[in-house]
């Protein structure tokens, strides 16, 4: 298993561009199921989660097109046949496997995938995502680990369009039904859907294969199902999570990372967030720069759905916090068990105490290089950028978690003037 060895402190420097979105590259590769058409898709990221989905594609019987370091570039499902199912080999590296549900049953009226399991950052159920294809006439069977979802009626269209409304806000199960919904009967309405950027880039590339979707971005999306949809070319936006963790360590080395390629209001409430503690922002046609000010404050953050502070930079933003002047309680409202990264901070020196969902963080604690390991993708981020602020070496092991959803990363800090080797 490769490790990350960290010369600290380091300072972030330069100009990097962001990648495609992992996070909409999953649900785009699993809306090519949809046709028979080909899809290409441009700017998909080079990760692991990425190629894993290349494989659950063509373990269902898509003909997947490569490109030679193995990133799926072009898509074409015209043989799928209803009796392959995605395997827990393959689905219990990556949750989003889930997302071939809704397109399978939609297209051939049955799926059947291994539940991705427990998750090492919470439960994570897929309760809303089976209830959504119910709603829309399919019957869901749990057995030996694997759902197998049917749709009861038959013929060209075997799910029906319903009006849906979600207990909570899910990412996933709202990609997953919209998707189902473009080639149902009649009209679908989902109330209380998730408004990640992701999910309106997946309608984009929806709507370009013929699909008929209103609304996506916003918490009620309307569907009017079609007969079929066909090739489509798109290009995913940028990882604004990749952007952000780079941004973040821009300023808690106290250095300056410019990045480009992304539009900063999908970036609004990290760099709100950053300019309140004393960072300073610029933000030009596609670039957004953060750099450090004279001295950074703690302040209090608490994560929530789009568009509220994404979850997903919660480990990243808590780092920063060890780094500023003052104490500050970081909440994590969307999932239960999300601060795995902090008994490695403190094994770095940092001092945090955690009382349920919450994490108080004391600023300005000295930190010093130590072999970490790393438990999630966005907690290993957190490592990396620790190691980059600590007195001596930091070796940040199993970044297998990192390659799952951070296109090079060892390459770009390289770019930004900060030698991080990779161990293998
Ligand atoms: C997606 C992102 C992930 C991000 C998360 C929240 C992808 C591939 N992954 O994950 O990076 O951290 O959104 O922004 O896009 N829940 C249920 N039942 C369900 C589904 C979800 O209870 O059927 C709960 C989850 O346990 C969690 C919350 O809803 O507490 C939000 O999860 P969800 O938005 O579904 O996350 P994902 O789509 O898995």
């Amino acid at each position: 298993m490769d490790s990350f060895l960290i010369q600290g402190p380091g300072q972030l420097n330069g100009s990097i561009a962001a990648s495609g979105a992992k996070n909409a590259a999953l649900p785009a590769l699993a809306a090519c199921l949809l046709t028979d058409e080909d899809v290409e898709l441009e700017r998909l990221p080079q990760v692991r989660d990425v190629i894993t989905m290349g494989r659950v594609l063509e373990h269902l019987g898509a003909e997947v097109t490569r490109s030679t370091d193995a990133t799926p570039t072009r898509v074409r499902c015209h043989a799928l046949a209803a009796d392959r199912e995605a395997p827990y080999e393959l689905v219990k590296t990556m949750r989003a496997s889930v997302l071939v549900l809704g397109p399978l049953v939609a297209r051939l009226g049955y799926a059947r995938v291994s539940l991705p399991g427990g998750c090492a950052i919470g439960a994570r159920p897929i309760d809303l995502h089976l209830a959504g294809l119910e709603a829309m006439g399919a019957e869901v069977e749990l057995d030996h680990g694997y759902v197998t979802v049917r749709a009861r009626g038959g013929g060209a269209k075997p799910l029906a369009g319903c009006r849906y409304r979600f207990a909570m806000p899910s990412v996933g199960a709202t990609e997953n039904l919209m998707m189902a919904a473009t080639l149902a009967q009649g009209t679908t309405v989902l109330d209380n859907c998730a408004q990640e950027p992701e999910i309106s880039d997946l309608a984009t590339l929806l709507r370009a294969m013929g699909a008929q979707i209103s609304g996506a971005g916003s918490a009620t999306i309307t569907i009017e199902g079609v007969d079929r949809l066909t090739r489509a070319r798109h290009a995913l936006l940028c990882d604004r999570i990749e952007a952000g963790t780079y941004l973040i360590g821009g300023v808690m080395t106290n250095g300056s990372v410019t990045v480009t390629g992304l539009d900063a209001v999908h970036l609004t409430p990290l760099l709100e967030k950053l300019s309140d503690c004393g960072a300073n922002i610029s933000v030009a046609d596609h670039s957004i720069t953060a750099s450090g000010g004279s001295e950074l404050k703690a302040r209090d953050m608490i994560t929530a759905p789009h568009p509220g502070f994404p979850t997903d930079l919660q480990a990243q933003f808590l780092a920063l916090m060890t780094r500023a002047e003052g104490t500050s309680t970081i909440v994590e409202s969307v999932f239960e068990n999300r601060f795995q990264h902090v008994p490695e901070l403190r094994r770095m020196g940092a001092e945090i105490s955690i009382d349920g969902n919450a994490a108080r963080v004391t600023g300005c604690a000295s930190l010093t290089g130590a072999t970490v390991m790393a438990t999630d993708l966005r907690a290993s981020a957190c490592l990396v950028l620790a190691g980059l602020c600590a007195q001596g070496d930091t070796t940040v092991d199993r970044i297998y978690h990192l390659d799952r959803g951070y296109e090079r990363m060892e390459s770009k800090l390289q770019t930004l003037g900060v030698p991080v080797q990779r161990i293998e």
